[in-house]
């Protein structure tokens, strides 16, 4: 499988910020690896002109409304992204959960309005409530996901998950949603990336995305 380099980039940068980014990120890609970027929703049309003739850099979102287009005042759904070339969506990330109060079945409803809408889902979970996600998920749509595992210890603390706890996750993962693609995610940097890369999927990166540089460096 091939391997996935995430970058959340959360509610971070500015328009100039992140045409800085785009100019200082160089990366050679070899054909097993991919970049997905999921910028802030103002700036996805900046990243999405910059990234569109780049072979295996790819578009996200950090969020997606759980209703279809219509009478949804403040909401962004895949309707809305059309054109874009938006091919994933972060969904139940652990922040979006604790501070806007997002449930295991707003985050299922999400799911099924992404993978509807051709847009992949990268559904976010912490060890504790792998099965009660999965459980109000259409049963058709769990191999359809890559979920992230994502300690809550170890996002923005510095205090990276154990390698072998992570491959422990992830076999519970695939127990449970099948044979999907899982991601590390939590104070991943370009010095502590190899053991991750061994064993899952790939990874989803907070904090080390936010600098081109240090961002490419973690790309190997
Ligand atoms: P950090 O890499 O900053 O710990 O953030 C992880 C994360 O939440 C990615 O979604």
């Amino acid at each position: 499988m091939p391997k996935l380099f995430v970058a959340n980039w959360k509610s971070n940068k500015s328009l100039e910020e992140v045409k800085q980014w785009l100019n200082d990120f160089h990366v050679e890609l070899k054909d097993n690896q991919k970049v997905v970027i999921a910028p802030p929703y103002p700036l996805l049309s900046l990243v999405a002109d910059k990234i569109k003739d780049l072979p295996r850099v790819f578009l996200a979102v950090q969020n997606l409304s759980s209703f279809p287009a219509g009478s949804y005042t403040g909401e962004v759904c895949m309707r809305n992204l059309e054109g874009l070339g938006v091919k994933y969506a972060i969904l139940g990330h652990s922040e979006r959960r604790r501070y806007l109060k997002e449930s295991h079945q707003d985050v299922a409803n999400k799911i099924s309005q992404a993978l509807s809408n051709g847009a992949t889902p990268i559904v976010c979970v912490d060890q504790d409530y792998i099965e009660d996600q999965a459980r109000v998920i259409e049963p058709n749509l769990l191999n359809q996901c890559v979920v992230a595992y994502e300690p809550l210890a170890a996002i923005g603390t510095g205090e990276n998950a154990p390698a072998d706890k992570v491959a422990k996750v992830s076999k519970e993962i695939k127990s449970v949603f099948g044979n999907v693609p899982v991601l590390y995610g939590g104070s991943v940097n370009p010095e502590n990336i190899t053991p991750y890369l061994r064993v899952t999927d790939g990874v989803l990166v907070g904090g080390a995305s936010l600098d081109a540089e240090v961002f490419a460096k973690l790309i190997y």
